[in-house]
């Protein structure tokens, strides 16, 4: 059994984050999205793991490597232009090389593993195995039909879905996928869709599994998406305290401080991640909270958000939530006359202000 990660697409409905970083590099608490497939992977047993990225851009293999970390072996598939998942899967097929394999989207998040769906996909002889997971708005995702335990159909993104499941981007296939890939044809998008190609295995009749995924499952494709991820990352996490905390601050709950971190007058409130040499003073860090690197929080309040490395949040009078900040963001209090607003943004984003 290989793995296939794929990790390509622009994360349109990321930007401005998307615009310089690719969104499977984004962290949830802390640490890569594509980490967790890589891990998912090797926790399953497989070792072998092919990552299909945008040909434009080395970012992610010069972010991730070659796999040694791991003790995994991980080979790069570059994608010349993004023609959709089943292409993903038809320009690996060398890669796969008569393996059965797991294809795993490096944007999708799952909790309790991927061993238990190889086991079933095993079990039951299938040619294909699907997750589904319930959630409330199927027409973004593949829906599947379901008729006496069994899937008669798969759309992709359907405007009346038949039943209230998503097709979650983890899929397993032996070899018949490859003959439904080279098979099926470009969408009205102008990509070939992965549910056309589960739609062609079965009309030809092969043998599909599927299981629900019963603990949770998220698509990070959008910002509220990734809070949501990171909030149950982080409530899983275990207490760990390398950074100092003075006398007059308080740390409760689940909370990560890093190496060389100092937190001064404050209160944190967990499940919290922060990570190395960063300063928090006179603030509060509410829960859901994940902090990047070299971050000076001070004078403020942040809770349920996301701060990637090198921010500096000073002296923000009204608590900052829900929130996303890049790399080396800063949200600073207005000093100097006029007292205004005053701001400094890149393209695509976004801001609300409350007084
Ligand atoms: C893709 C697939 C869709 C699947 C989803 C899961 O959608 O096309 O069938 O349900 O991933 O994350 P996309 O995220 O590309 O819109």
């Amino acid at each position: 059994m290989k793995a296939l990660i794929a990790s390509g697409g622009r994360g349109t409905r990321l930007r401005p984050l998307t615009h310089t970083q690719n969104k499977h590099l984004l962290p949830i608490a802390n640490k890569p999205i594509l980490h967790y497939a890589i891990e998912a992977a090797l926790e399953a047993g497989i070792t072998e793991i092919g990552i299909v990225h945008n040909a434009d851009s080395n970012e992610v293999p010069n972010a991730i490597g070659n796999g040694k970390d791991w003790g995994v072996d991980i080979t790069y598939i570059s994608q010349d232009a993004p023609l959709g998942l089943a292409h993903v899967v038809k320009i690996s097929e060398k890669f796969i090389n008569n393996d059965d394999f797991i294809f795993y989207l490096g944007d999708n998040m799952v909790v309790g593993g991927i061993k238990r769906f190889i086991d079933e996909f095993e079990k039951n002889d299938c040619n294909c195995f699907l997750t589904l997971a319930k959630v409330k708005d199927p027409e973004r995702f593949g829906v599947p039909e379901i008729k006496n335990g069994r899937i008669v159909r798969v759309e992709e993104k359907p405007t009346k879905p038949k039943s209230p499941y998503a097709v979650a981007g983890i899929y397993i296939y032996d070899q018949c996928i490859f003959e439904a890939v080279n098979k099926i044809n470009l969408s009205q998008r102008g990509e070939l869709e992965i549910s056309d190609a589960h739609q062609y295995l079965i009309e030809k009749g092969y043998k599909i599994g599927y299981s629900e995924i019963t603990g949770w499952w998220k698509d990070t494709g959008k910002p509220s998406d990734l809070l949501e991820a990171n909030r149950l990352v982080l409530d899983n996490i275990q207490e760990h305290l390398e950074g100092e905390v003075d006398k007059s601050s308080t740390v409760a709950g689940k909370v990560v401080l890093e190496r060389g971190t100092k937190v001064v007058n404050s209160v944190v409130r967990g499940p919290v991640m922060i990570g190395k040499n960063c300063s928090i003073e006179n603030s509060y860090i509410g829960p859901f909270t994940s902090i990047g690197d070299n971050t000076i929080i001070r004078d403020s309040e942040v809770e349920y958000s996301i701060v990637l490395q090198d921010c500096k949040i000073l002296n923000v009078k009204i608590r900052i939530e829900g929130s996303i900040l890049g790399n080396d963001v800063e949200i600073v209090e207005a000093t100097g006359k006029p007292h205004v607003h005053r701001f400094m943004i890149g393209d695509q984003s976004r801001i609300e202000v409350a007084w």
